[in-house]
């Protein structure tokens, strides 16, 4: 299967200095889905955005999990390696400069954006992780220096257990990636707090 046979969006960017954006939604969304997000936190990138092949009972997603937080890590691995594969096709067909791609993900779309930093560390530059919880924690690290993260985590999200963040920025900075993590009062869902946020860390790590 080729890789680009991801059914994706892509749309090409007016900005030479802004980086291009992979754009990884949740379980249930779709590649229309963080377009708006990604135009207004990185106006001018290219974007580049798949939709999740993995489907959960109606509900699209980026790899199988065997219930809530209960992974299959095999299927993690295998999805992670694909969509890659997709990034390094995708670069060829469209043109944009892949050592500054930058994913943003929401939830499963953040869990395989952390998940691609560690076993394919060189198909991103930088992710903005909105929601993650740890789901890999190899024990040999790839070396990630010079990689750029910001997390964005809800203190009651009642999905993702409240060690999850900073376990998960911990285990990012001892790679050597440099980590910011905002937490704040909020759920699962996102809000302006998440966006305002990740706008300035993205203009802060640009400039
Ligand atoms: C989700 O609902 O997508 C979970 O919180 C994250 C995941 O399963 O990867």
């Amino acid at each position: 299967m080729s890789p680009l046979s991801y059914q994706h969006v892509f749309e090409p960017g007016t900005n030479s200095a802004a980086p291009p954006l992979l754009l990884l939604h949740g379980t249930g969304g779709d590649e229309h889905d963080l377009l708006t997000t990604g135009r207004s936190l990185s106006p001018g990138s290219a974007l580049l955005s798949p939709r999740g092949d993995v489907n959960e009972h109606g509900q699209l997603r980026f790899f199988r999990r065997l219930a809530e937080g209960v992974f299959d890590f095999a299927d993690v691995d295998k999805c992670t390696r694909a969509l890659a594969g997709l990034v390094a096709a995708a670069a060829v067909r469209y043109g944009f400069d892949a050592a500054r791609l930058t994913a943003i993900g929401f939830s499963n779309g953040a869990n395989i954006a952390a998940s691609m930093l560690l076993l394919r560390p060189e198909s991103l530059a930088a992710a903005v992780l909105l929601r993650p919880m740890v789901v890999l924690d190899p024990p040999q690290l790839p070396d990630l220096t010079g990689k750029h993260l910001f997390i964005s985590s809800g203190a009651q999200d009642p999905i993702v257990p409240p060690d999850h963040p900073p376990r998960l920025a911990e285990i990012f900075r001892r790679a050597g990636a440099s980590v910011t993590l905002h937490t704040y009062a909020a759920g699962h869902g996102l809000g302006p707090p998440d966006f305002a946020a990740a706008r300035r860390w993205l203009d802060e790590s640009r400039s």
